[in-house]
């Protein structure tokens, strides 16, 4: 269905690649490919189709991020702790000018007080937090309508 206007691409940031081995109390069981499968089934359902990057380097995040600039659709970004203070990827996500939605495994509202802070979530159309995995198919639904506005 995004074919024609390219796919939602999927951001992981720094740490992700480490699920599986993270607290599971707060992200889970699943490693990062099993997320992605997950992921990627839940886009198939929605008849969307989701693209996946993830880096632990900052600029790399950032420089994927520019080559979203009219190839992706939609955006869903879990940037992990780059979220509660770069600024870099802040710009660098505004510059690509494709609806994102900001998604957190875990419920950063009620964890540490400094993990409320997110320096992205006023560029993006939603934000989902807490809700493991099916926090991604959440993402997926919230664009999937904006993109047939
Ligand atoms: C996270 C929450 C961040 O605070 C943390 O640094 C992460 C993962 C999440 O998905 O819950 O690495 O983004």
């Amino acid at each position: 269905m995004t074919s024609a206007r390219g796919p939602i691409a999927v951001l992981h940031g720094v740490n992700l690649d480490q699920l599986g081995r993270r607290d599971p109390l707060h992200y889970g069981t699943l490693t990062l490919a099993e997320l992605e499968e997950r992921i990627a089934g839940f886009a198939g359902e929605l008849g969307l189709e989701a693209s996946f990057f993830h880096t632990n380097h900052e600029g790399e995040f950032v420089e994927h991020l520019h080559a979203q600039r009219g190839r992706a659709a939609g955006l869903i970004v879990n940037p992990g702790a780059w979220t509660h203070y770069s600024y870099a990827i802040r710009d660098a996500l505004e510059s690509v000018a494709a609806p994102a939605v900001e998604v957190h495994l875990s419920d950063v509202d009620t964890r540490e007080p400094w993990r409320r802070m997110s320096v992205i979530r006023e560029l993006c159309i939603g934000r989902v937090a807490g809700r493991g995995a099916d926090g991604y198919r959440d993402a997926l639904a919230m664009l999937k309508e904006e993109l047939i506005k």
